[in-house]
């Protein structure tokens, strides 16, 4: 049954080759081929009953059974709780609190639904123990097994029938007929597939923790995304205490939800009002300081942007960004310069978002201009307590935004006073506490705020 063949594998992109290369030819990455052991296992099918195909109108569906992971932003991101018999996998930095939230929800399980098997390749009982102690995990269903032998592993869920399984992490499991090393293609390849073989067959709903490369690539091959239902990410600084979870790939609800957390000492604790916590610290119409909105799934964000912008005689100019694609801040530089013919040229920039969130999409783009011009300019706002949204064209116009309505709703919510929108989203939006002005492009922006 069990074959095996010698290949090089990518263990950056999965790519195979017969032959050892200096550079894989699937990503172009040096240095990256290895020679692993590939095993053409026969049990890899979800099924080993025979199946037959089925008219679509003959199969019965309903809603995804769903567990409470007793963890409000875990199951947002989720979709509204975890699906039964799910596959879903988490990665993040090193000690950004990946036990810990899953420790935390697999007590939870527990507590109310049964028996929870928690495998950890990376810490002994004890360790995972003590953690447990901090947390106040206490429940008598959680079942703590330290073990990499994925065969091993099998057996004691074989016995045990746990009702979620915890697998911390996927790069430490092996299976011994594969003779490359734990963490190497070959390994998560067959890991992972064994894992959903048992997942699907036993309806036991699985998360798989998965470590990240320094670019915060995920480790192993992609395949491991395609082969899962869900990936999550955990990010943040290690030094912040916020720690935001973000949904990747979701088959069970939308993706790009975020759920926020704070780390403290007792576990990580919900933040249910984000926009709160990153406006926190923000003392408001400071030089090159603008509170923007995001939408990070469908979620209404509120968080502050800081530019400064500072004289240079260096030949290159430094681009320092945090929290926004730098290609989206060059492109606002372009268009500052040539449309409103600012000069940026002779200048260092620096970008940063308070808090450690990073925005993704076009609703700064109007907020990270204006601060700019501001810091730029040693300008203040005319306007008090004001949202700017609105992404920007390269022609200097005000493009609209999806979700307008949510933003304006949060930003009255919050107690702002004024809200800056683009023009083509003014009409379908009313608020009564907020006083919401439309702009159609750059200029007319700049000319109502300063
Ligand atoms: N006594 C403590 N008080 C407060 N925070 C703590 C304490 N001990 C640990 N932490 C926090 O927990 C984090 C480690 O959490 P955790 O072990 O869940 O991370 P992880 O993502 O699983 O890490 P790894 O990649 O090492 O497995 C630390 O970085 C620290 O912020
Ligand atoms: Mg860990
Ligand atoms: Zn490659």
């Amino acid at each position: 049954m069990v074959k095996v063949k010698t290949v090089y594998i990518c263990q950056e992109c999965g790519h195979e080759s017969l032959k050892w290369m200096g550079k894989c030819p699937g990503c172009g990455a040096w240095n990256t081929l290895v020679e692993e052991q590939v095993v053409q296992n026969k049990k890899n099918t979800i099924s080993n009953i025979e199946t037959q195909s089925v008219c679509i109108q003959n199969i019965k569906s309903g809603e995804y059974e769903r567990y409470n992971t007793g963890i409000k932003e875990l199951n947002r991101v989720l979709g509204g709780g975890l699906v039964k018999g799910s596959l879903t996998l988490i990665s993040g930095a090193p000690g950004i609190g990946k036990s810990t939230l899953l420790l935390q929800s697999a007590n939870n399980i527990a507590e109310s639904y049964g028996k929870v098997l928690y495998v950890s390749g990376e810490e002994s009982g004890e360790q995972i123990k003590m953690r447990g102690d901090r947390l106040n995990i206490t429940s008598e269903n959680l079942f703590i097994l330290a073990e990499t032998n994925i065969d091993i592993i099998e057996k004691n869920i074989d016995e045990l029938k746990p009702k979620f399984v915890i697998m911390d992490s996927i790069q430490t499991l092996y299976k011994p007929e594969i003779t490359s090393a734990p963490g190497s293609v070959s390994q998560v390849r067959e890991c992972s597939n064994e894992i959903m073989r048992i997942g699907k067959l036993q309806g036991i709903a699985f998360f798989i923790v998965a470590h990240i490369t320094k670019q915060g690539e995920l480790a192993g091959p992609r395949v491991l995304e395609h082969m899962v239902d869900t990936v999550l990410s955990f990010e943040g600084e290690r030094t912040e205490e916020y720690r935001i979870l973000r949904t990747i790939k979701n088959r069970f609800g939308t993706t790009s939800e975020i759920g926020v957390f704070e780390m403290r000492e007792e576990g990580l604790i919900e933040i249910n009002n984000p926009s709160n916590v990153f406006l926190e610290e923000t003392s408001f119409n400071q030089e090159g300081s603008v509170v923007i909105a995001t939408v990070e799934g469908t979620r209404p964000i509120l968080v502050e942007i800081q530019a400064l912008v500072s004289e240079t005689k260096a030949v290159m100019p430094r681009r320092t960004v945090i929290g926004v694609d730098s290609s989206r801040l060059n492109l606002i530089l372009a268009v500052l310069e040539k449309k409103l013919k600012v000069p940026f040229y002779n200048c260092d920039v620096y970008v940063n978002v308070v808090g450690g969130l990073n925005l993704e999409g076009t609703y700064g783009d109007l907020g990270l201009a204006i601060a700019l011009i501001s810091s730029i300019k040693s300008k203040f706002m005319k306007m008090d307590r004001t949202i700017i949204v609105g992404e920007v064209g390269l022609t200097g116009e005000v493009r609209p935004v999806s979700f307008c309505d949510r933003v304006v709703l949060e930003a009255e919510k919050m107690g702002f006073s004024n809200v800056i929108i683009p023009k083509r989203n003014e009409e379908k939006v009313k608020a009564e506490d907020i006083k919401i002005i439309g702009v159609s492009s750059l200029k007319e922006a700049i000319s109502k705020v300063f």
